[in-house]
């Protein structure tokens, strides 16, 4: 059974607990559906002021909804399309202050106002994204942007 766990340190130090616990979670199953999905339910329980979190799987040249949590979401986004598809086309994280000015931006839940989007490149290949959005402003630093880049290098070990 799953146990919570305190983040009792800095953001960087709860960030690196956060990834040796997603590594141990995932240990030893193969079922990528699996893994996505017991991924994002961990990363809901440690991060605070989110509304969105989950991942957007690379199928035929588009993003296509995968495991979440949060509100029924728009299923389907074009490359270069919103914050999403313009972090798969540019192959960088999108850290996104206010959505409201991110030219393009999909708005699928109206409380969202700040969003981060890490690409999940494999291979070279582009597999998807971990998307969160948040219902407050600059919800995201640069601390999360490195915790979250280093969350998806182990989860790629398991997908
Ligand atoms: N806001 C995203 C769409 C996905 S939802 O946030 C879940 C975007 O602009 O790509």
């Amino acid at each position: 059974m799953f146990e919570s766990i305190q983040y009792p340190g800095t953001k960087e130090e709860n960030y690196q607990l956060l990834s040796k616990q997603l590594d141990s979670l995932l240990e030893g199953e193969p079922d990528t559906t699996a893994n996505l999905s017991n991924a994002s339910a961990l990363l809901n329980q440690f991060l605070e002021q989110v509304n969105w979190v989950g991942f957007y799987l690379m199928k035929d040249g588009e993003l296509v909804l995968g495991p979440f949590q949060g509100l029924p979401a728009c299923v389907r986004i074009a490359d270069g399309k919103g914050v999403c598809g313009t972090a798969t086309s540019e192959k960088k994280t999108m850290l996104v202050d206010d959505v409201h000015q991110f030219p393009g931006h999909i708005a699928c839940d109206a409380q969202s106002q700040s969003e981060i989007v890490v690409p999940i490149i494999k291979d070279g290949n582009v597999y998807g994204v971990l998307d969160i959005d948040s219902p407050i402003k600059s919800r995201f630093d640069e601390n999360d942007q490195k915790g979250l880049e280093a969350f998806v290098d182990v989860l790629k070990k398991h997908i």
